[in-house]
């Protein structure tokens, strides 16, 4: 692997990790509020609750993109994420009725209830159960609340957005005290259990909510290298939903399958995804954001190499070129879900054009 440009990267342990500043959240609301009343509006705080809970950062988990290096990120390679102004949120109380902790997560007002022992394939409730456990509160009568602005499935990070704001209530309504790389090293766990085999990515930006160099430790379940990124001015993106929702778990394992059969073919490639992942943290500290969209559209190229593209992600991919982005490619895990395209001009055409397609597209700045 080639080392980190100099002067700009220092490895980071999780437990020496900073939280982001109180509040942190709040702000990054009011950067964002044309997001206000839309489907996806990011979770909105009464004056009230701001007195009588914890600062929101506290009891939220984000959701994320991940700029550059997706898939060969799992095998060591680095990649760079940054959270979006989407989030989970959720709140716990004591409930009478029951026994064990039965769950109902709000998204686009839509509410689903899932009862206590739920089936093997339901991941929330087996998430839930998890932390539940691994918090020593297994057995408690409880009602948890969870109220999603993050679409599930879409290459943005619901699974771990969802992990970290349900420990953030536990944590919050036992006063249970953890920190946020207590946080995190749990929301990994519940990735295991959604994932497989998950780089931690995902959790990490969920905890932290800052945009971050990202590389996970050498075997399983050791220290992730993690280092935010500042950047003076935020990123131009438009997000391009496809709507035909992915399983994570899947496309990982099918690139897991795929590099056992061809590894070196698969190894050069998550090499060269590496190689342009150190380019873009360069790339970002210059400003230079012609190069980080060319290094985008190289990044989308060796996706389609891992066979993790697809029709849909690869036309909204065209259509932001098309309408002036300065790069583009497919986010998370692929084959269905999102893309990301730079558009320092030009922004609401390539939204609209998204959108006269027939996909959803979120305009925001990121980092
Ligand atoms: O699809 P998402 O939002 O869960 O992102 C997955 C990112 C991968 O690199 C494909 C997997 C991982 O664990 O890093």
């Amino acid at each position: 692997m080639p080392s980190p440009p100099q002067g700009i990267l220092l490895d980071t342990e999780l437990s020496e990790h900073s939280p982001p500043p109180q509040g942190a959240y709040e702000r990054s609301y009011e950067r964002y509020p044309a997001f206000e009343g839309l489907p996806f509006a990011p979770v909105a705080h009464t004056a009230t609750e701001r007195h009588e809970r914890p600062p929101a950062h506290r009891l939220c988990g984000y959701g994320k993109v991940i700029l550059l290096g997706e898939h060969a990120v799992v095998y060591g390679s680095h990649a760079i994420a940054a959270p979006i102004p989407l989030a989970m949120r959720a709140s716990v109380q004591k409930a009478d009725e029951h026994s064990g902790a039965s769950l109902s997560i709000t998204h686009d007002g839509v509410t689903h209830q899932i009862e206590p022992g739920a089936t093997e394939r339901d991941v929330p409730e087996r998430t839930v159960q998890l932390i539940l456990a691994q918090l020593g509160l297994a057995g408690h009568t409880l009602q948890i609340q969870v109220s999603s602005t993050v679409p599930r499935a879409m290459g943005l990070g619901s699974s771990a957005a969802f992990a970290v704001a349900v420990i953030r209530a536990l944590d919050w309504h036992f006063r249970l005290g953890l920190d946020d790389a207590q946080v995190n090293v749990l929301a990994f766990r519940c990735e295991e259990l959604a994932h497989g085999t998950p780089s931690g990515i995902d959790n990490t930006v969920a905890t932290y909510g800052e945009l971050v160099l990202y590389r996970r430790g050498e075997e399983a379940r050791t220290t992730a290298q993690i280092q935010p990124l500042k950047i003076s001015r935020p990123l131009p993106l438009v997000i391009g939903v496809s709507g035909r929702g992915s399983l994570t778990v899947e496309t990982v394992a099918a690139v897991r399958k795929a590099w056992q059969r061809e590894p070196v073919r698969y190894q050069t490639i998550f090499r060269q995804i590496d190689d342009l992942v150190l380019e873009g943290v360069q790339a970002l500290h210059n400003e230079d954001l012609p190069r980080l969209g060319a290094l985008m559209d190289t990044c989308h190229q060796h996706l389609q190499g891992l066979q993790v593209s697809s029709r849909e992600l690869d036309e909204m991919v065209r259509i932001a070129h098309e309408h002036g982005a300065l790069g583009a490619k497919l986010t998370g895990g692929g084959r269905g879900g999102s893309i990301i395209a730079l558009c320092p001009a030009n922004r609401e055409r390539v939204a609209s054009a998204l959108r006269a397609a027939g996909y959803q597209a979120l305009e925001m700045d990121l980092g």
